[in-house]
C-alpha cells in the first residue's frame, strides 16, 4: 500500500459529504473531494488547515463519464499517488415530485446524479484496487430505495445502488476490496433543510431516537467501514436513522 492512504468522496462541498472528508482527514486519510459546486475547493483547503491532512477539492460533474475520468486523473496528480485505497460515493439529488406530475427531466437527472455517477466513479478506482488487493467502496443510497411517495425517481436511483453493491460486493471481494452501502435517515443537511417545516416534525415524530440525525453520525460509521476493522464486512446495507423504519 502506498504510504498514505487516499480516499475519493463525491459531493463533498457541503452536508454528509463534507462531514465524511472531515472525519475521514481527522484519521490522517488523504482526502481529494469531489463536487460540482467549486466551493468544494475552498471547504478542502479548510478541513486541511484544520486538521493537517492533505486535502485537495476538485470540481466535477458526477453524471458525466468523462468528467469523472479527468476528476480521476488530477486526483492521482494532486495526491502523487497511483491508486485511490477509498471511495465513497456520496453525491446525490432529489427531484420529488409525484409520478403523475413527475417530469422526464426531473426523472434523468435524478437518475443520472443518484445512479450513473456510482458507476462513473467506481469505474475509475477499481482497476487500480484490484492492482494493489485492497479498496473500501462506500456507497450512499438511502431508505426511500424502499419506495417513498413522491420519490419514484430517487427510490429507483437508491434502489439501483443497493443492487450495484451486492453484485459489485460479490465480483471484488477476492481482491479485498469491499463494497458496501449506507442508508441515513433523516439526516440535518441543507438537502433535507429545504423540506417544508411540516414534514420535517412527521419526520421526527417516526425517529425513536427522538432527534433528527447529524451528518457526523454518518460520517462516523462511513469511517468505521473503510477501516481495517472492517475488512470482513461486504455486500452490506446498513441504515444509519436512529431506529426509524420506513
Ligand atoms: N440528508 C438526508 O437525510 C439523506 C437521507 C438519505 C440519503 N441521503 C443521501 O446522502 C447523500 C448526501 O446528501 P446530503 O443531504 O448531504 O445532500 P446535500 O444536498 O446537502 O449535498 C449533496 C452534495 O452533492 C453535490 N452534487 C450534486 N450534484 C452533483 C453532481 N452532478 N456532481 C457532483 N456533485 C454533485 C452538491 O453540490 C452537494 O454539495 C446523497 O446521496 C443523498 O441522497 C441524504
Amino acid at each position: 500500500m502506498q504510504e498514505k492512504n487516499v480516499a475519493i468522496v463525491t459531493g463533498s462541498a457541503r452536508g454528509i459529504g463534507r462531514a465524511i472528508a472531515n472525519k475521514l482527514a481527522t484519521k490522517g486519510i488523504h482526502v481529494a473531494l469531489g463536487d460540482i459546486d467549486p466551493a468544494v475547493v475552498e471547504v478542502g483547503k479548510q478541513i486541511s488547515e484544520q486538521t493537517g491532512s492533505k486535502l485537495e477539492g476538485f470540481v466535477v460533474d458526477v453524471k458525466d463519464y468523462n468528467s469523472c475520468s479527468n476528476f480521476y486523473r488530477n486526483v492521482l496528480s494532486a495526491m502523487e499517488c497511483d491508486h485511490v485505497d477509498i471511495l465513497v460515493n456520496n453525491a446525490g439529488i432529489n427531484r420529488d415530485a409525484l409520478f403523475v406530475n413527475m417530469t422526464e427531466q426531473q426523472w434523468d437527472e435524478v437518475i443520472k446524479v443518484d445512479l450513473y455517477s456510482v458507476f462513473n466513479c467506481t469505474k475509475q478506482v477499481v482497476p487500480g484496487m484490484i492492482k494493489v488487493n485492497h479498496g473500501r467502496i462506500v456507497n450512499v443510497s438511502s431508505m426511500s430505495w424502499l419506495g417513498n411517495v413522491g420519490q419514484a425517481n430517487y427510490s429507483a436511483a437508491k434502489a439501483g445502488v443497493i443492487g450495484f453493491t451486492k453484485t459489485l460486493s460479490k465480483e471484488l471481494a477476492r481482491y479485498n476490496i469491499t463494497v458496501n452501502a449506507v442508508c441515513p435517515g433523516f439526516i440535518d443537511t441543507p438537502m433535507t433543510r429545504a423540506v417544508p417545516e411540516n414534514i420535517r416534525q412527521k419526520f421526527l415524530d417516526r425517529i425513536p431516537m427522538r432527534r433528527i440525525g447529524l451528518p457526523e453520525d454518518v460520517a462516523n460509521f462511513v469511517s468505521l467501514l473503510v477501516s481495517e476493522e472492517a475488512s470482513y464486512v461486504t455486500g452490506e446495507v446498513i441504515n444509519i436513522s436512529g431506529g426509524m423504519t420506513i
